[in-house]
């Protein structure tokens, strides 16, 4: 992964890397002039799709993006619709994402057709309750992996991932996550700065994902109860984790990047009042508030703090970003923007590009790591961040204050012990104070 060292001398070795990396061979432009990784010494670089929604297909362009040899070789999702739309929206990548019928797979076991066609990744970007069910069976096959955020929606799926992490650093797996801010230059300066002590001692931190209401698919009489949901998967928490976890945890990654850590333990509220309808938004919340509390480089606690803020209200006030506080100032980030404001002006600095696009950038890094047999595994990190946004919903849902020990170890299971299409229960919207955390979600 690209980490630059300052603004002057990484623009001077970004450009040494590319012309260096061209030279070899390992990149080459592609039309609209950005750098992309190329296969050394292979024909071609094969990926599967596993999911093919919005971020599927689009996670499907980035890899294709990122190197003229990448050729999508599978594709797989619970429903033949999807599979349709997402051929047509890469048409335009023509024979590298022409799909064989005989490669396409739908179905709840869609995932093990796609794992089973010989690839080099395979790409996970269902609803993230199946997440640690797929990268279980992809590591199993020795498949390494592009793994959308957030990895999880329950304790058990990160306890999952964990595991499967491990596995795939045993076999020397790659897993790339959909954490981007992670591979995105403004963020990596301006995060190398703060470690570097521009903005001295990390104390705190502000994190927001602040908007308006995301789509929603109205329940059809004809489908299932388990499709239905699966078709609004963003307003069941055992399919999205609800918003905190789904969207937010972006932020609260970034929280932890700057910590150097996770939260040990936080408090919470949150709540619905502008999504009541149950039928079009299921029973997620549409507002949180979370405070994390993080250890001291001693151990000790109460001394570091982040405050998150999430909602999805329209008609309110946006805002998307990170604002991490040391002993010695401040920096604001968000995406393609970074400013650090020291009490000492030569730390002092403002992010004024290049930058680059960081969900191609994230294919470019795995494409080379799996070309080039070096380490890269970025399961943990997302996980861990998964895990944090998860403590705040539980934190939120049940209205108790909970440490990371007790929340990582909870037995909660979101998933229906058998997954098939037929009648399923919708959740309850949890009330705070009598939702009790084991048996909440
Ligand atoms: N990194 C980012 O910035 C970013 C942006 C958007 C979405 N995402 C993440 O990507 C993932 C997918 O989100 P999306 O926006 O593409 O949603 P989507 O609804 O557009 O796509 C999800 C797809 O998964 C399919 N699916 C559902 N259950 C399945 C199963 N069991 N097996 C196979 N296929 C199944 C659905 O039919 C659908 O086609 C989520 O985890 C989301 O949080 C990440």
């Amino acid at each position: 992964m690209t980490r630059p060292i300052d603004r002057r001398s990484f623009v001077k070795a970004t450009a040494a890397t590319i012309a260096a990396a061209s030279a070899m061979g390992v990149f080459s432009p592609n039309a609209s002039g950005a750098r992309t990784v190329a296969a050394r010494g292979r024909r071609e670089i094969r990926v599967g799709v596993i999911g093919c929604g919005g971020r599927g297909t689009g996670a499907a362009g980035n890899a294709l993006e990122a190197s003229t040899a990448v050729r999508i070789v599978a594709l797989g999702d619970l429903f033949a619709d999807r599979i349709t739309k997402a051929q047509t929206q890469l048409a335009g990548f023509g024979d590298r994402a022409t799909v064989a019928a005989s490669q396409c797979f739908t179905g709840f076991d869609a995932y093990q057709g796609v794992i089973a066609v010989p690839c080099d990744y395979v790409i996970l970007a269902t609803p993230p309750g199946f997440r640690p069910i797929h990268f279980a069976a992809a590591i199993a096959a020795g498949r390494n992996a592009f793994v959308e955020k957030p990895v999880a929606v329950d304790p058990t799926g990160i306890r999952t991932m964990l595991a499967t992490s491990a596995e795939a650093d045993a076999k020397g797996l790659r897993v790339a996550a959909g954490t981007q801010r992670r591979h995105e230059w403004s963020y990596l300066e301006a995060m190398q700065r703060i470690k570097e002590g521009a903005i001295g001692r990390v104390v705190a931190a502000r994190v927001f994902w602040n908007m308006g209401s995301l789509w929603n698919v109205a329940p059809d009489a004809a489908r299932s109860d388990v499709e239905n949901q699966i078709r609004n998967w963003l307003y069941h928490t055992w399919l999205s984790g609800d918003h905190i976890v789904e969207q937010h945890v972006h932020n609260i990654d970034i929280a932890n990047w700057a910590m150097g850590s996770h939260p040990v333990r936080c408090i919470a509220v949150g709540g619905r009042q502008v999504r009541t309808d149950t039928k079009a938004f299921g029973h997620v919340f549409d507002h949180f508030a979370v405070d994390y509390e993080y250890a001291c480089v001693d151990g000790s606690t109460g001394s570091r703090f982040a405050l998150s803020m999430a909602r999805q209200q329209d008609g309110t006030a946006g805002r998307v970003e990170e604002v991490i506080y040391g002993s010695t100032g401040v920096a604001r980030l968000s995406s393609g923007s970074a400013r650090i404001t020291a009490e000492s002006a030569e730390k002092s600095w403002t992010f004024n590009g290049p930058n680059n696009n960081p969900y191609v950038q994230v294919h470019i890094d795995l494409q080379k790591a799996i070309i080039d047999s070096t380490p890269l595994n970025e399961t943990t990190q997302v996980a861990t961040s998964t895990m944090s946004a998860i403590m705040g919903r539980m934190a939120a849902y049940s209205g108790a204050e909970i440490t990371w020990d007790d929340a990582l170890a909870n037995p909660m299971n979101l998933m229906p012990p058998s997954l098939q299409f037929g009648p399923l229960q919708q959740a309850p919207v949890a009330i705070p104070g009598a939702s009790a955390i084991p048996s909440s979600q």
